[in-house]
């Protein structure tokens, strides 16, 4: 049955980005999130399966390398940032399945911070937003966007389908069971500008499927 999965995208080279960034506090402490890449995996596995060239911007995770993926491994949303934005000209399109972090510290301390007695708190400033880099030179590429609200999920997520210049968004249900980080399911909704389609309860590999083939009917 493998053998005989369609190569329709054969030809066509896509960016994925997937997991945590890690934003550094000082040698020893960092600022990250719950996302292990598995979502953002699937995804470019799907890509490959179906003939595409994939190159994998991954933050840390503790899975493997997927088989005929190009993986360039990074750290911070500013090193994901370059990553990106250098290769973006030469895709067909991007999925940006990342939890970037959206702060960073202002400033990363050389020496391990000493505690005191007292309370601390630490400056923190905006990191880029790499989806509207991209979304600013997209052009006739395809551009998939990533959504996890916790709030007016709907509202949120049509206005960064504008914002960022999205195709379609992929809004995790993050309220329900099985559904979001870590986990080898999701429930998610694909949102456009004309329509949301909920799926039900899935492994991500076959949430993957679906969201290859929405892609395919943009391009
Ligand atoms: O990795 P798993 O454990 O499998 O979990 C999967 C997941 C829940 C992390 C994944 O399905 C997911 O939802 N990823 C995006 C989470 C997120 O950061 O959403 P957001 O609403 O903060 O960001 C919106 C979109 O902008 C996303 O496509 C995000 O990748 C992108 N973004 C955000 C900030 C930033 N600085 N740059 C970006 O590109």
């Amino acid at each position: 049955l493998f053998s005989e999965k369609k190569k329709s995208l054969e030809g066509k080279r896509f960016l994925v980005t997937a997991g945590a960034t890690i934003e550094p506090i000082d040698p020893v402490r960092y600022i990250s999130n719950h996302s292990s890449g598995k979502m953002g995996y699937a995804i470019a596995e799907a890509l490959v399966q179906r003939g595409a060239e994939v190159t994998l911007v991954s933050g840390r995770t503790a899975l493997d390398k997927p088989e005929g993926v190009e993986r360039v491994d990074v750290l911070s949303a500013e090193e994901m940032y370059e990553a990106c934005v250098e290769r973006f000209q030469q895709m067909d399109g991007a999925v940006m399945c990342a939890a970037v972090a959206d702060y960073t510290p202002a400033v990363v301390a050389d020496e391990k911070l000493k505690k005191s007695d007292s309370d601390m708190s630490i400056a923190l400033k905006r990191t880029k937003d790499i989806a509207a880099a991209l979304g600013a030179q997209k052009g006739s590429r395809v551009l998939v966007g990533f959504a996890m609200e916790t709030q007016n999920e709907r509202e949120n997520a049509q206005s960064k389908l504008q914002r960022k210049n999205f195709d379609f968004i992929v809004l995790n249900s993050l309220r329900k069971e099985g559904a979001g980080f870590r986990g080898d399911t999701n429930i998610v909704s694909l949102i456009d500008s004309r329509e949301k389609v909920d799926l039900p309860l899935m492994s991500k590999s076959d949430v993957a499927e679906h969201i290859v083939d929405k892609i395919e009917s943009f391009l």
